[in-house]
Parts: C-alpha cells; structure tokens; sequence
C-alpha cells in the first residue's frame, strides 16, 4: 500500500492517477474526505499532518509514503509523518521538496524548511528519496484571472527565468521512486526543457490561446499583495515573495536531465502544458 499526502492538491492529484495508471494500491490521507472527490480505486483515510495521533491509523500496513507538505508548519509535519512512518514499520519515504533546498546560497524561509523537512526524513533511518522540482508551470494558473479579464499578465522579477516543470513530470519521477527499486538515498532535481521568463511565458500562452497578452512587470510588493488576496497568509506571502526573488539567479534557470533519465522521456515544455489548461485560461 503506497500512502499519498497532499493527495488533493496539484502534485499529490497527479502521483495518485500515475499510481493507479501503475496498478499500484493507493490511499489518500485527506483532511476532508467528503470533498477530496478522488478516484473510486483510492482509500481515502481522514488525517491532518498537524495531528500526530491521525496519521498512526493513515500508515497501517503502507509500504511506502509519498510526502508532500507545505508552508510554515512543513518542518514539524515532515517530522510528525516520518515518526509515525518508523513506528508503523514504512520502508520508503519520497518527498516532494524543493529545487532550492539545494542552492546552498538560499537561506530564504522555503527551501529553509523544506533543508528541516528532509533532515526530519534522514533522520528517520528509512530509505529515502528527494524529489526537488523548480518552479512548478501550474503557477502560471494564478494569471488566468487577469488574462480572462484583461489578456494581462501581471507579475514581478520580469529579468528572472525559471526552467519550470509540468507538475505531470514531478508526479512521474514521484510514482517510479515509490514503486520501483533503486531510487533510495537519491536526491531527484527536476526542471523543465527550457527557462523562461514571465514574458515568454506570457508569449507562449498568447500563441496557444490565439489571441494577443500582455506582460506588465510588477513591484515585488504587488505581487506579495495579491498573493495576499488570494487568501493567503502575510508570513507565506513573505516566502512566496523572497522565493520569487530568487528567479534572478542563474540557479533556476538551469536545465537538469533528470525527468527523461528517469522516465524515459522528454520533460513536457510550457506549450504542452499550456495546452492541457488552455480551458481555464479562456474568456
Ligand atoms: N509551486 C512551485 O513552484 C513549487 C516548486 C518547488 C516545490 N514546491 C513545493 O511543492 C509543495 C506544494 O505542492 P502542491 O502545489 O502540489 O500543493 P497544493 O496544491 O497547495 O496542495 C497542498 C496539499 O496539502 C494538503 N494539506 C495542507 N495542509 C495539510 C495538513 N495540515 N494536513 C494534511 N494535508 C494538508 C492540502 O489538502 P486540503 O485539500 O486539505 O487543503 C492539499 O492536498 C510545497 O512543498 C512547495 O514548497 C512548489
């Protein structure tokens, strides 16, 4: 039994339907199980990561966790699932970390807690695989508001390039560390084809979607504010905006290998998955 968290969410989703695909056992540990609405073949168990006592029924008889936290608690909810993960016995942990959890130059709260979140996982003593994506493409989802509304894109460091990943690409790389062998002790950095700025980005939906956008670079403190209108809270905000930042470095702009070492396949390109979402983008 392989045992999913952040199942609801954009990469865990994507690990459980390339599981299934896998013909692997899946249960989804889900804080709301009335509205996880996941596949039939899925168990979904009710736990939160902030509730040690919830996640002891969650590991029973699972082999493997897929772990996927995030925000400020991540450091103790990585620790909370790798105890219960060496008390029930789990004999292989894959967590979705961060691609700057290893530029030894950030010290920006994410990849700071992502760095205490794997430490938790080491610590464990069970086999272990990192997963450490860049920049995921699905970001580009918090500008379908102001494209449907105005063929506008909005968004700060118009310098800084990203080799962003389709969140498809992350979940393959996951679903193989969980159920094949060999991927224990690796750490898994993933990017996309190629890095892209905002503006490029913004080109290549502009292509996709058939109609001309525009890019409109913002100050840092735009974006932290709509990040705030967005519902979320002033400290992430703070992260979100100071990972951002980060784009200005060259670190993000590299290309990795990794996913078609791993999968066999090339990285999908923004186009493809610009393709896949073009609905959510229409007006
Ligand atoms: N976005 C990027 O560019 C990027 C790049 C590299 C790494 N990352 C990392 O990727 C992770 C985020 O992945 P994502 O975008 O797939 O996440 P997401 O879509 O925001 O989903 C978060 C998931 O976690 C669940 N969750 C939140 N708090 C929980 C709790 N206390 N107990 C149990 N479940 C809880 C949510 O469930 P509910 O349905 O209950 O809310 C949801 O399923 C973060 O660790 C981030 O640092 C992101």
């Amino acid at each position: 039994m392989i045992l999913v968290t952040g199942a609801t969410g954009t990469v865990g989703r994507a690990v459980i339907d390339g599981l299934l695909e896998l013909g692997a056992p899946v249960r989804a540990l889900v804080r709301r199980p009335e509205t996880a609405g996941l596949p039939a073949e899925v168990e979904v168990v009710r736990g939160d990561l902030g509730e040690p006592d919830s996640l002891v029924p969650a590991m029973r008889g699972v082999e493997s966790v897929f772990l996927l936290s995030s925000g400020p608690e991540l450091p103790k909810h990585d620790a909370n699932i790798a105890a219960a993960a060496a008390d029930s016995g789990v004999s292989r942990i894959v967590k979705l970390s961060s691609g700057r959890a290893g530029d030894d130059a950030a010290t920006d709260p994410i990849p700071m807690w992502h760095r205490a979140g794997e430490d938790a996982v080491r610590a464990s003593g069970i086999p272990w695989t990192m997963v450490r994506p860049l920049g995921f493409m699905s970001n580009a989802l918090h500008w379908a508001p102001g494209i449907r509304a105005a063929d506008t894109v909005r968004a700060p460091f118009g310098q800084g390039r990203i080799a962003v990943v389709d969140p498809v690409d992350i979940a393959a790389v996951a679903g193989r560390s969980l159920v094949e062998q060999g991927h224990s002790g690796q750490v898994y950095t993933l990017s996309g084809p190629q890095p892209l700025s905002p503006g490029e980005q913004t080109d290549i939906l502009a292509e996709v979607l058939g109609r001309p956008l525009h890019y409109v670079e913002t100050s840092a403190d735009e974006s932290r504010s709509a990040i705030i209108g967005f519902g979320v809270s002033p400290e992430m905000a703070d992260a979100i905006t100071a990972l951002r930042a980060t784009a200005l470095e060259s670190f993000t702009s590299v290309v990795h290998p990794t996913v078609e070492q791993l999968t066999g396949r090339p990285p999908r390109s923004f186009r493809d998955w610009a393709l896949a979402h073009r609905a959510e983008f229409a007006n």
